[in-house]
């Protein structure tokens, strides 16, 4: 069974989507995107994403295309078409379709795309389990990370370094510090004290980091949020990303050293689970 998905205010079988080959976000990457994970058939944490669109928006100079709870009802539309119990939401804002010109066009109208993927099962991931295997790869992004635009094509060749070399995922380094992982925020755990990297243009602030953080504040949990070395995160006692899809994700191994006992640690096991259990009970 073919999904429906959302174009511009439709939605139809994906065979019958289509954007002009003039759109600009497949000339220029000229747009952001959001993922919003599904549990139980609800959203987790809609409003955190909704509002981060928002801001890569307008720091791209658009504005929305439509308001918060016409994108709720979309969602929940695509949740219901598609009978999601578990699974991920893709929402892509582009500035639209224009004759090809560097600047930005005055009059197009932005595209508005939004599909589904089912992953029956996605908080139940067996690799939380054993945890994952992370190399370190040079971060060669630009300088705006804190935008969540769809220029992934960095993300995907870590992604497919870090295969080639038998691991599961990419950490970027830029000057000796730990950036984030291609498509996560990277944590390391010394001593008790959860470090992650500060917010600034080198990271995307992530809707999961800012929940996690939070509950690991009220759970009296030390959180330093500063750089940290690739030579700290190898001595660490534990280490783990957090992402909207794969929640928060013990670490064991960065480049092929074990991180601690070279399993998944105490602290982002609970991490998890109370992330979990918390974002369950919160989504909508
Ligand atoms: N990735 N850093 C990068 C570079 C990311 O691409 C992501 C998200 C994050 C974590 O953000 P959040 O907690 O809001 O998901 C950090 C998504 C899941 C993706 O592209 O698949």
């Amino acid at each position: 069974m073919s999904r429906i998905v959302y174009v511009n205010g439709d939605f139809v079988p994906e065979e019958e989507a289509s954007v002009s080959v003039f759109d600009r976000g497949f000339l220029f990457a000229d747009a952001v995107y959001e993922v919003t994970s599904v549990l139980d058939g609800k959203l987790i944490d809609f409003d955190g994403h909704c509002a981060r669109l928002d801001r890569s928006l307008s720091e791209l100079g658009m504005s929305m295309p439509m308001d918060r709870d016409a994108f709720l009802e979309a969602h929940r539309e695509l949740v219901a078409r598609n009978d999601i119990g578990d699974g991920l939401i893709y929402l892509q804002v582009t500035r639209g379709a224009a004759d090809r010109d560097f600047h930005y066009p005055a009059d197009a109208t932005q595209t508005v795309v939004m599909f589904t993927q089912a992953k029956p099962g996605l908080a139940e991931n067996p690799q939380a389990q054993t945890g994952i295997k992370v190399i370190s790869i040079p971060d060669l992004r630009w300088d705006r990370c804190d935008i969540k635009t769809t220029q992934l094509l960095y993300a995907s060749m870590g992604k497919m370094k870090a295969r080639a070399e038998g691991a599961d995922d990419a950490w970027m380094v830029d000057d000796g510090k730990v950036t984030e992982g291609t498509s996560n925020n990277a944590y390391i755990v010394k001593d008790g004290t959860i470090v992650t990297r500060q917010l600034g243009n080198e990271i995307l602030p992530g809707i999961t980091r800012t929940a996690v953080l939070r509950f690991a504040r009220e759970a009296q949990m030390k959180v330093e949020e500063r750089a940290f070395t690739l030579e700290e995160a190898r001595t660490a006692d534990e280490a783990f990303v957090t992402s909207a899809s794969s929640f928060v994700m013990p670490v064991v191994e960065i480049d092929g050293a074990r991180v601690g006992a070279g399993a998944p640690g105490p602290i982002a096991k609970r991490l998890r689970d109370i992330y979990i259990e918390e974002m369950r009970r919160a989504a909508s």
